[in-house]
């Protein structure tokens, strides 16, 4: 299945970059990603994963961001569940698994991003950060996560806009964070993708 045709928000270029870089950290560590939405940042990374035999982590609450809701700007009823009257991306994001024959490699993990980071105890080879945009969701991620990227592990955030005319700024400002505090040096970029990694 081509990644490109799954309802999502990512460039095939930087599904590329991701990917690449996946492989290169899950060598170190477990490869997780936070904010799944259907499944397209998920079936980019997880291709290449499979075949190292690995597992990838894919973890959302699947009820949108803010972002997301009814009379908001990236709003798509098609993944609004009327019974729950919420958004609801997993069905959405299963079957996409399904069609990619990504199961084996994709372990969903439902729930919210913060909490699951306070709880893991595994050591992190690659973080692709994607959930939450508001300051406050972005920092929670990155506190929760930053102390489990193991040392050459990857940091992979997306939509990060040096320009506030491009897009929000809490992606940009969680970047800058992770290399002013000396704990990350920045090594690639396409698109809004920021590649970091642990020093
Ligand atoms: C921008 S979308 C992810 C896009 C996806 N990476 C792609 O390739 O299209 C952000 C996702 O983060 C999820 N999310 C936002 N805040 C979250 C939280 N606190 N815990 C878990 N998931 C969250 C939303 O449900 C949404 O699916």
């Amino acid at each position: 299945m081509d990644p490109a045709k799954v309802k999502g928000f990512l460039s095939p270029v930087e599904g590329q970059m991701l990917s690449q870089y996946a492989v290169q950290g899950v060598l170190l560590g477990e490869a997780v990603e936070i904010g799944s939405w259907c499944g397209r940042s998920t079936i980019y990374i997880a291709n290449e994963i499979a075949k190292t035999g690995r597992l990838f982590f894919a973890i959302d609450h699947h009820r949108g961001s803010e972002e997301n809701q009814p009379n908001w700007e990236w709003f798509d009823k098609e993944v609004w569940d009327e019974q729950a009257k919420a958004i609801d991306t997993l069905p959405h994001f299963r079957n996409n698994i399904r069609l990619a024959k990504l199961e084996a490699t994709v372990v969903a993990m439902v729930g919210n991003s913060a909490a699951i980071g306070k709880a893991w105890g595994s050591p992190v080879g690659f973080l692709f950060l994607d959930g939450g945009h508001t300051m406050s969701a972005a920092l929670a991620d990155y506190r929760a996560w930053v102390g489990h990227i193991t040392q050459g592990g990857i940091l992979a955030i997306h939509d990060v806009f040096p320009d506030p005319a491009d897009g929000g700024r809490p992606p940009f400002e969680v970047c800058e964070m992770a290399i002013a505090s000396g704990l990350f040096a920045r090594i690639d970029q396409v698109d809004s993708l920021m590649v970091l990694q642990r020093l």
